[in-house]
């Protein structure tokens, strides 16, 4: 069975063929990141009509490099949601639009889900119960995934989500957006992740909630004390902070698999191609008999692999979504977990977004 699996929540326009939820004939990826970078974050209206601009182009490009034709495809997937409203409307109404024209059915995906289902692309068949922690944008959320389709929230992030605490420690130390792979570059260049004690908030708390925002205030204050992101080793502040972000998470994941007598964590979202989290993870997870399995780092960050892959387990489960669908920005990752992370004021006089929450 052939998905054509559409991502347009942020600023990624991502569409990809997808065989048996787990072979990935084609994954075209057009980032917009050029766009944005001058604004030092996503402008919601320039990505929603750059997804305007992409998406016919990438599908067409994803056909091509998957050597099938359009009508080849079985089923439409796509992200109906979280994300940024205008941006998840050009991929919904595209969706719908192939659906119709083809007569094939559309099957609406939650983004975050889809982080989750990326697993299967590198691992085959997602190993149950399992501990998954979702690392992305704009969203921090630690889960059990007790069945394909059953999850429960442990807990998530109280303010800020994980990747906009990289991409905002990397605006104050004067890096590019986005932030994530250019503070774990840093890092990874002879940054001393013992150079400054930054504050892990909540890391003794008993819960499985996370908070980032002080972290980030505690990095901004010490940029300023030296005087300026000139006068700090940008490398030792970069390895620190994302230190003090791991510790945590690690603490966290490893004490949710221990609770829940799971020997499974999946990683997912953007986040989760961290090569320090991956590391740590990993070798505490190994002394505790516990396995990880993560992504592959091209395939954490957005895609339409994911939702096309994560999309064929919906239609196997007999999910059909209907042409009358919309966008949801606020689509929880478990349907009625009420309990979400207030919104994010806008940066620069509202003009750009965060990204989603
Ligand atoms: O999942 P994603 O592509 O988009 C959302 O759904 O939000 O995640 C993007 C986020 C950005 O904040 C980016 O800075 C972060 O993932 N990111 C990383 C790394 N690669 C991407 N953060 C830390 N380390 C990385 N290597
Ligand atoms: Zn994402």
């Amino acid at each position: 069975m052939l998905i054509l699996g559409i991502e347009t929540s942020c600023d990624e326009t991502g569409v990809a063929l997808v065989e048996d939820g787990e072979v990935v004939r084609s994954n075209v990826i057009a980032d917009q990141q050029t766009l944005h970078a001058r604004y030092g974050g996503v402008v919601p209206e320039i990505a929603s009509r750059a997804h305007v601009d992409l998406l016919h182009p990438a599908v067409e490009e994803a056909c091509a490099l998957g050597g099938v034709h359009l009508g080849d495809v079985d089923a439409i997937a796509v992200t109906i949601g979280p994300g940024l409203a205008g941006s998840l409307l050009v991929g919904v109404a595209a969706a719908k639009s192939y659906a119709l024209a083809l007569d094939r059915p559309l099957i609406g995906v939650n983004h975050l889900i889809g982080h989750v289902y990326a697993n299967v692309l590198d691992h085959g068949a997602l190993p149950l119960p399992a501990v998954v922690f979702v690392v992305s944008g704009g969203h921090t959320s630690l889960l059990v995934m007790d069945d394909l389709g059953v999850m429960r929230v442990l807990g998530q992030t109280i303010d800020d989500a994980a990747g906009e605490a990289y991409d905002k420690v990397a605006r104050v130390l004067g890096l590019g957006y986005p932030g994530g792979p250019a503070i774990d570059m840093l890092a990874q260049e002879g940054g001393d992740p013992a150079a400054v004690r930054f504050p892990r908030a909540l890391i003794d708390d008993g819960t499985y909630d996370f908070s980032l925002s002080g972290l980030k205030t505690a990095v901004l204050r010490h940029v300023r004390a030296q005087g300026g992101q000139e006068q700090v080793n940008v490398n030792d502040v970069a390895a620190s902070f994302q230190e003090a972000v791991v510790d945590v998470q690690v603490s966290k994941v490893l004490r949710a698999a221990s609770a829940e007598g799971v020997d499974t964590v999946l990683l997912a979202g953007g986040v989760a191609a961290n090569s320090r989290l991956r590391a740590r993870l990993n070798e505490e997870a190994e002394r505790r008999n516990v396995r990880v399995l993560a992504p592959s780092p091209a395939l954490c960050t957005d895609n339409g692999a994911m939702i096309g892959c994560a999309g064929y387990f919906q239609l196997k489960r007999g999910e059909r979504t209907s042409l009358d669908v919309g966008a949801d920005p606020n689509l929880q990752i478990v349907p009625g977990h009420g309990r979400r992370a207030p919104r994010r004021p806008k940066r620069r006089g509202g003009a750009t977004s965060t990204r989603h929450e």
